[in-house]
């Protein structure tokens, strides 16, 4: 089986979004740099993982994966914790950053070119997958969430984080588009979200209302672990990618979830 993909075989919104990417993977370098070289913390808020727990303590001998893993440092995290780690992402900026960080702090991690649709790996290869805002946003979840389930095993976990589902209905697809307090977007029928047109820092996203997530992943297999809502802290402030602290603290900007592979 190959290891890379071919970025023609991505689907259309694949390749938009792999081209906005290697376009602006410098911008996440630096950013990338703290996170290799520090502890867990999640999402927009920086989270740390003893208060929103997506990565066991001890992963020793698993097998992980990272859909969507970008500069990898969720793949650094993983390694430490002792198991072993394959990231996959389609920009090739970003990978060579993730390749370079795991030089740079001597872990060995397997970065792969490909997107979360379609992994380059065989039927239950790993007992653990993850996503921050990788595959958890940009794949379509009717297509990657069933992907995760062929590379599980019986029993493995899928771990995933990304934007809450209400924040659409509450961002005006505008330049500067920001969370209000007034619906602009319906919420049922969510499902690709269109910034392309908008925003040259924008491609293709994708979230759902929550309870088709909970439908999908009943009916893929998975059954649901934890569903946690975040709320930003109340030390947060300013505004972080069209989500304002103030609306943040009212509204859940961020979900995660933890789903087992059923039996
Ligand atoms: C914000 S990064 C998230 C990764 C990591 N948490 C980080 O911040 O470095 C988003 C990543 O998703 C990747 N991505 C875009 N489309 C994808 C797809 N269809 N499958 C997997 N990853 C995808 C992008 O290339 C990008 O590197």
């Amino acid at each position: 089986m190959s290891t890379e993909s071919e970025p023609a075989a991505f689907p259309d919104y694949a390749q938009v979004n792999r081209t906005l990417w290697n376009r602006n993977a410098h911008d996440w370098v630096e950013a990338a740099e703290r996170h290799w070289a520090g502890e867990p913390t999640w999402g927009i808020w920086g989270i740390p993982n003893s208060h929103l727990p997506l990565l066991p303590d001890d992963m020793r001998g698993l097998d992980a994966i990272e859909l969507g893993c970008g500069t990898g440092y969720g793949s650094a995290w993983m390694r430490r914790r002792g198991a072993r780690v394959v990231g996959i992402d389609p920009s090739e900026r970003q990978l060579e950053t993730a390749r370079r960080l795991a030089g740079e702090h001597g872990l060995d991690i397997d970065f792969i070119h490909a997107v979360a649709e379609s992994v380059p790996r065989p039927d239950g290869s790993f007992e653990f997958a993850l996503s921050e805002y990788g595959a958890a946003i940009w794949a379509d979840p009717h297509v990657w969430i069933p992907e995760a389930h062929r590379l599980l095993r019986p029993g493995g976990e899928l771990v995933l984080l990304g934007s809450g589902s209400w924040n659409d209905v509450f961002i005006p697809r505008t330049p500067a588009g920001s969370t209000g307090t007034t619906a602009v977007h319906p919420y049922f029928g969510q499902h690709r979200i269109e910034w392309v047109d908008v925003d040259d820092d924008a491609g293709v996203e994708f979230n759902l209302p929550v309870s088709k997530w909970f439908s999908l992943f009943k009916d893929t297999g998975f059954d649901v672990l934890d569903f946690w809502e975040i709320q930003a802290p109340p030390e947060a402030d300013g505004t972080r990618f069209s989500v304002t602290a103030e609306w943040a603290k009212q509204y859940p900007s961020e979900q995660a979830w933890r789903v087992g592979r059923r039996q």
